[in-house]
């Protein structure tokens, strides 16, 4: 890819005019995120009012938050009313990316502030919410699986089609597991050429422990006819999940 072509393929995330944020996306990742997009609709559980859509993968790094954003993006750009929350409590990341203020967030709605959701609706789509992380807590995992977040995701549910967390890798914490239960399932993200295998089956492993709805695998920075689809999918611990590709090849971070 040339240097310059290579400038006009960032993610969603690092557009700096927001008004042309979708065409800073390379034409055949934006194509992939609108099939991801489809093919969801086909895995989420039928009849769900709102789904909450939970990105996780085995470790650090591997795309959940680009995918989070872009995948939320696609969903609202159809009309769908979403939303987007950063549920990595740790190192969260949504705000940075998408150069939005993080002074009010997820823990403020946590901690019952009177923030209103009109105060998180985009910029660029008047149909998409994004919540970021807000201050970081002591006790991340707790939080996102108190009887305090079920009660806010109940409540957000009566007013958007999609609701979409960024959650961090299921390896190294327990915080994507201890949010599972109130998920209409998880996108697992895999990074083509960095994951490691036996990561990846420890994350299956964890996530079938926990009766997680996995809806499917996002192969990130996936090249075209590498072989690698077939790699994953042929692994014994996760050949029976659906695959998507998703191929923004720059880092612009
Ligand atoms: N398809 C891709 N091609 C090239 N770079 C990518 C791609 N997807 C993500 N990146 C870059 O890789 C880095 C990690 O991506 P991202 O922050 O989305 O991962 P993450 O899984 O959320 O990481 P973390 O676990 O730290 O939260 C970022 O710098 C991002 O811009
Ligand atoms: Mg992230």
């Amino acid at each position: 890819m040339s240097s310059s072509s290579k400038k006009n393929s960032t993610t969603l995330l690092a557009a700096n005019d927001k008004s042309t944020l979708h065409q800073n996306l390379e034409f055949t990742a934006i194509e992939q995120y609108k099939l991801l997009r489809t093919n969801l609709n086909f895995t989420l559980p039928q009849g769900e009012k709102c789904p909450v859509i939970g990105i996780t993968s085995a470790m650090r790094g591997e795309g959940k938050s680009t995918t989070a954003i872009n995948l939320s993006y696609v969903l609202a750009e159809k009309g769908s009313n979403v939303l987007l929350i950063d549920g990595d409590l740790r190192m969260p990341s949504v705000a940075k990316k998408m150069k939005i203020n993080n002074d009010r967030g997820l823990t403020d709605l946590l901690m019952g502030s009177d923030a209103r959701m009109s105060d998180f609706r985009s910029e660029l789509l008047s149909n998409w919410y994004v919540v970021p992380s807000g201050d970081i807590p002591p006790n991340p995992s707790e939080l996102l699986g108190s009887k305090r977040m079920q009660l806010i995701l109940n409540e957000l549910k009566q007013s958007f089609d999609y609701i979409i967390i960024d959650l961090p890798p299921v390896n190294l914490v327990s915080d994507a597991l201890s949010i599972s239960e109130m998920l209409s399932g998880m996108v697992v993200v895999i990074r083509e050429d960095y994951s490691e295998k036996k990561d990846i089956a420890d994350c299956f492993r964890q996530l079938s422990f926990s009766d997680v709805n996995v809806l499917g695998c996002v192969i990130n920075s996936s090249k075209s006819g590498s072989g690698t689809y077939n790699k994953y999918k042929k692994s014994r611990s996760y050949k029976k999940y659906v695959y998507y590709r998703t191929s923004s090849k720059d880092d612009t971070e």
